[in-house]
C-alpha cells in the first residue's frame, strides 16, 4: 500500500513549505543555544525521540551527514541505525533486492530514513513505497539539509537572510540546486558563476525563476561575487564525477575562490563550502582559515539543523 500522502518527507526545499522551512531553523537554532557546553550524546531535555529509531542508508561515502544525523536522533533521545548500500542486497544487482522493498522492510523497523543516494530517482522510489518518513540526505539532483544548515550559518553571521545577495561560484551541481530552491521561500538573490556546459538543471532554474526567485546567471565569477553577502563554492567533481576530475581543472579554474575574489564581496561577507573541500582547488587556504570563513560552524550546524528535520519528519506522529 502506498501511504505517502500521509507521511511527512524531507525531499526538497522547493516541496517544502516557507513557514515549516523558517521554522526548522529557529527549532535548530534553539535546540543549539539550549545544549551549549553539554557532551555530544547528552539527550535534550525534553528528549522528543525517545524510543524513535533512524534508519540511514548511503550509497555513497559521507562523514558530516552521517555523523550529524546519528548524534542528532541520539540527541534527541532516539538511535540510528547505519547501513551502508554496498553490504545490503541492494548491492546484489538482479540477485538482490529493489529499493521499493527495501523501503517496505525499512518501514516496518525504523520510523525514520535517511538516504544517500547515487540517483534522485531511488530516492523518489525509496519514499514512494516507504511508509515513514523519508530524508534527502543528497542525491546527484539536490542536497536540502546542507542549505538549511547553510542558511542558519549565514544568519548567526550576519542577521537574517532575507534581502541579501549569495554568490555561487563553479558546477551548478546538487548544492547549487538546493540553493535555488530556497531563494523564494528565504526571499535571497541568488547569483551563479558556472563555466559554460556546468550550469545548473535548466528544468530547476526555470521552475524557480517562474515561480518567482531572484536567480541570476553570470559569466564573469567577478560580477557574481561583487558586493556579495555570502559567497560559496563546492567540489569542482562531484560524487560519481570523479572521472572528469582531471579534466575539470583547467575549465574551472578561473572560478577558483581567493582573498582577491572574496575582497570583490561585502566587507561582513561570509565564506561557505560544504565540504569537503579540496584546498589550492576550488579555494584556497587563506579563504578557507580566513576570517570570513564559517566552513566548521556550516559543518556544526548540519548537527542542529538535522534534529530540526527529524522533528519536523515526526511532529504529527508524536504522541
Ligand atoms: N557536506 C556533506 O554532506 O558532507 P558529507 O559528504 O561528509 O556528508
Ligand atoms: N557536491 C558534492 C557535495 C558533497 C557533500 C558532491 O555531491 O559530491
Amino acid at each position: 500500500m502506498n501511504m505517502t500522502a500521509t507521511v511527512r518527507h524531507f525531499l526538497d526545499i522547493s516541496e517544502t513549505g516557507s513557514v515549516a522551512l523558517r521554522q526548522m531553523i529557529e527549532e535548530a537554532r534553539r535546540r543549539k543555544a539550549a545544549r551549549s557546553g553539554m557532551p555530544a550524546l547528552a539527550v535534550d531535555g525534553d528528549a522528543p525521540l525517545a524510543g524513535y529509531a533512524l534508519a540511514m542508508l548511503f550509497e555513497r561515502p559521507s562523514t558530516r551527514t552521517r555523523v550529524s544525523f546519528e548524534l542528532a536522533i541520539r540527541q534527541l533521545g532516539g538511535g540510528a541505525i547505519l547501513l551502508n548500500a554496498a553490504e545490503t542486497h541492494l548491492s546484489r544487482g538482479s540477485q538482490g533486492e529493489s529499493i521499493a522493498d527495501t523501503a517496505r522492510v525499512l518501514s516496518r523497523y525504523a520510523d525514520v530514513a535517511m538516504i544517500r543516494a547515487t540517483s534522485h530517482s531511488s530516492l523518489l522510489e525509496f519514499a514512494e513505497y516507504a511508509t515513514i518518513p523519508v530524508i534527502n540526505g543528497l542525491t546527484d539532483r539536490s542536497h536540502p539539509c546542507q542549505v538549511l544548515g547553510d542558511l542558519m550559518t549565514i544568519e548567526e553571521r550576519i542577521g537574517p537572510v532575507r534581502g541579501t545577495t549569495i554568490a555561487w561560484c563553479g558546477d551548478g551541481n546538487n548544492v547549487a540546486h538546493s540553493f535555488i530552491h530556497a531563494a523564494l521561500p528565504f526571499g535571497f538573490r541568488l547569483r551563479l558563476a558556472c563555466p559554460d556546459g556546468y550550469g545548473p538543471h535548466p528544468g530547476i532554474l526555470g521552475s524557480a525563476r517562474t515561480a518567482g526567485a531572484n536567480v541570476t546567471c553570470h559569466e564573469d565569477p567577478d560580477d557574481a561575487v561583487a558586493g556579495a553577502d555570502c559567497v560559496v563554492t563546492d567540489a569542482w567533481a562531484s560524487m560519481g564525477d570523479e572521472t572528469e576530475a582531471a579534466a575539470r581543472q583547467e575549465r574551472f579554474h578561473p572560478y577558483r575562490i581567493d582573498q582577491d575574489r572574496m575582497a570583490r564581496a561585502a566587507p561582513h561577507a561570509v565564506f561557505l563550502h560544504c565540504l569537503p573541500a579540496h584546498r589550492g582547488e576550488e579555494v584556497v587556504d587563506e579563504v578557507m582559515d580566513g576570517p570570513q570563513s564559517a566552513v566548521f560552524d556550516e559543518a556544526e550546524n548540519r548537527l542542529h539543523i538535522q534534529k530540526a528535520i527529524l522533528l519536523h519528519c515526526l511532529r504529527r506522529r508524536l504522541p
